[in-house]
């Protein structure tokens, strides 16, 4: 028998209407479209306004448009995975909140939280889940309201985050295409450097914990970057020389948009040229989980049946890896 791929069938995205530019941003706060722009690579990003509006609102949206243009139905999802560090609620997850609101009544749904690199935590998942022959259609979500976490006080976190939501549709094959390999590795060193200190068990919220402002986004920027630097350039190189595959190889490299200078050292590394590369930090922000599948939303008229493409993220935790697809469609 031969074996069953994973292979992506369908892309939809959202992101919300309201753009919050550095310009609006400097005067917020004491900060600069000069210094958010070569240091980190970020124009606008979008914020999502709705009142009462979680990122599952956002999920759903991308969803919707990912069943019109696929003609896929509730009814034929049998598993949802939605990458997210800022689900609606603590639980019930955003998964199942978002099967509500499409109507999927006979599906698996949960969530999976690993940070910037949890798409292609969930991506693998799912392929594993279709590899084992069980489940046929699968959504796969990375979705942020990284607003809601964002402390618009902090010139030092508030410049870098925004919102929004990107989803694959996942189908088996048994043709050579789809999730071909995927390399994903987690170091807990990283754990106290980037966090969200307070809301979970071990510092539940209290007014204490909202006076220390506990409950926005803790980063030590450098700290980071210099882990996320080494450690995305290192996995996309290696899934490139573990596959034979060179920077000829590769029709697109997208990586997780955090910062441009990161982002610059693994087109380095990897060898792939500067056009084949997918960025979308410069208007939308580091949005997180859904990074990755917005860029492949807004690209996904470029990519030909047979494309190699490597995605690469690397977030807190720390966790990272890198994802081969060879594009199916
Ligand atoms: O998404 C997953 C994981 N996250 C990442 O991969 C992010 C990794 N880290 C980074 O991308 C960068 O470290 C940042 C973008 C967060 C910060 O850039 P940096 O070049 O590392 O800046 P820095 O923290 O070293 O700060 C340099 C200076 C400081 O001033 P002094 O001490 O040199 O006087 C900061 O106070 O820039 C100052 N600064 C700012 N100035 C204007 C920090 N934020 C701002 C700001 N506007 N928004």
């Amino acid at each position: 028998m031969s074996k069953i791929h994973a292979v992506i069938t369908g892309v939809g995205g959202y992101v919300p209407e309201y753009i919050l530019n550095n310009h609006e941003l400097s005067t917020m706060m004491d900060t600069s479209d000069e210094w958010i722009t070569t240091r980190v690579g970020i124009k606008e990003r979008r914020i999502l306004k709705e009142p009462g509006a979680g990122t599952s609102y956002m999920a759903a949206k991308a969803a919707e448009e990912l069943f019109a243009k696929t003609g896929t139905k509730p009814e034929d999802v049998d598993l949802i995975l939605v990458a997210t560090t800022t689900s609606d609620f603590v639980f019930p997850s955003c998964a199942s909140v978002v099967a509500e609101k499409l109507g999927v009544k006979h599906a698996l749904a949960f969530d999976l939280q690993a940070a910037c690199a949890g798409f292609l935590v969930a991506l693998t998942n799912a392929a594993s889940f279709i590899e084992s022959g069980r489940f046929k259609k699968v959504l796969v979500f990375g979705a942020e309201k990284m607003s809601s976490i964002t402390n618009y006080e902090d010139r030092t976190t508030a410049p870098l985050f925004g919102d929004g939501a990107g989803v694959m549709l996942v189908e088996p094959t048994t043709e050579e295409f789809g999730v071909m390999d995927s390399i994903l590795k987690t170091d807990g060193i990283g754990g106290m450097h980037l966090m969200l200190k307070a809301g979970g068990s071990a510092n539940p919220a209290s007014n204490e914990t909202i006076e220390k402002k506990e409950h926005y986004i803790y980063q030590e920027g450098q700290y980071v970057f210099k882990h996320a630097v080494t450690n995305m350039a290192g996995v996309s190189a290696e899934i490139m020389e573990k596959n034979n595959l060179s920077g000829d190889d590769i029709a697109w490299l997208i990586p997780h948009q955090a910062n441009l200078r990161i982002i610059d050292a693994t087109v380095q590394r990897t060898g792939v040229s500067y056009d084949k590369v997918l960025i979308n930090i410069d208007h939308f922000g580091n949005t997180s989980a859904a990074s990755i599948p917005l860029c492949m939303w807004e690209a996904q008229d470029k990519f030909k049946k047979g494309d190699n493409i490597i995605l690469t993220a690397f977030g807190a935790g720390f966790t990272w890896g890198s994802v081969w697809l060879k594009w199916g469609y």
